[in-house]
């Protein structure tokens, strides 16, 4: 579980320059409803942001102690996106990524609302997250609807059963860092994927 906080820096770097790539694309004509949806999936994500950045009310040391366990969800995405693939990406194969993606991480977060609940660690955070990513699959939803694009089916998850409440405070960091990383990778393609609409800025 090494890829926070060393890739933040490197995250801020590439929604800079998807930025900057954006300046860089002309505005003509418009799809407004397509633009619509984009434009609300925005608070969605900076929604969930708030939940991936929260520390489970646990000391640093505490923090550092639990992060240091081995990760052990290989059914999370590792997201790795470079500049290039920014810059190239196609609206159709994005959309069904970030939609994949979204229901992947809902399916993850509604796990581990129930692994706390049974080990009777709060489940708010957990829920609020559940709403932000049901809404993001909704709106991705409509988006491959709108754009002729099939919906991709996620394949059923065979997750752990967690039995204490320390498994699931490491499933708990583990979510919400990989969380954090689809946060930034998604609104940085959004902002290419509106760039490529020529949505107009806000
Ligand atoms: C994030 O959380 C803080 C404190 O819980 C809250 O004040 C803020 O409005 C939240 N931001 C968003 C975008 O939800
Ligand atoms: C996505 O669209 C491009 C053209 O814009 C096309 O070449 C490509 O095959 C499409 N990919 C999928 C998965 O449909
Ligand atoms: C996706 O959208 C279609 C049409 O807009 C709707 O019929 C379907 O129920 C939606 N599915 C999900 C999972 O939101
Ligand atoms: C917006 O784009 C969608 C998908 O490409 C298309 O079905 C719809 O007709 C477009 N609307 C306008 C106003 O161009
Ligand atoms: C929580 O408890 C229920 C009922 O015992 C069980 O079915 C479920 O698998 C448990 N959830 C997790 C994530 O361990």
């Amino acid at each position: 579980m090494k890829i926070i906080p060393d890739s933040i820096p490197r995250l801020v770097h590439l929604l800079l320059l998807a930025e900057l790539f954006v300046q860089t694309l002309s505005r003509p004509t418009h799809n407004r409803s397509l633009c619509d949806l984009f434009r609300s999936m925005v608070p969605q994500v900076d929604k969930l942001m708030n939940f991936s950045k929260s520390r489970h009310a646990l000391t640093d040391e505490e923090f550092r102690e639990i992060a240091a366990a081995d990760h052990r969800l290989d059914s999370l995405p590792e997201i790795k996106l470079t500049a290039t693939d920014l810059t190239s990406m196609k609206m159709n194969e994005s959309v069904s990524q970030l939609y994949h993606f979204s229901d992947l991480f809902r399916l993850h977060v509604d796990w581990l609302k129930s692994a706390r609940g049974n080990v009777s660690l709060p489940t708010q955070p957990t829920e609020g997250a559940s709403k932000h990513l049901l809404q993001l699959t909704h709106l991705l939803n409509s988006t491959l609807h709108q754009i002729h694009e099939e919906v991709p089916q996620t394949p059923p998850l065979s997750l752990p059963v967690v039995s204490t409440a320390f498994d699931a405070l490491v499933f708990s960091i583990e979510i919400s860092e990989k969380l954090q990383v689809f946060c930034f990778w998604t609104k940085s393609s959004l902002r290419i994927l509106q760039a490529q609409s020529h949505c107009p800025r806000r």
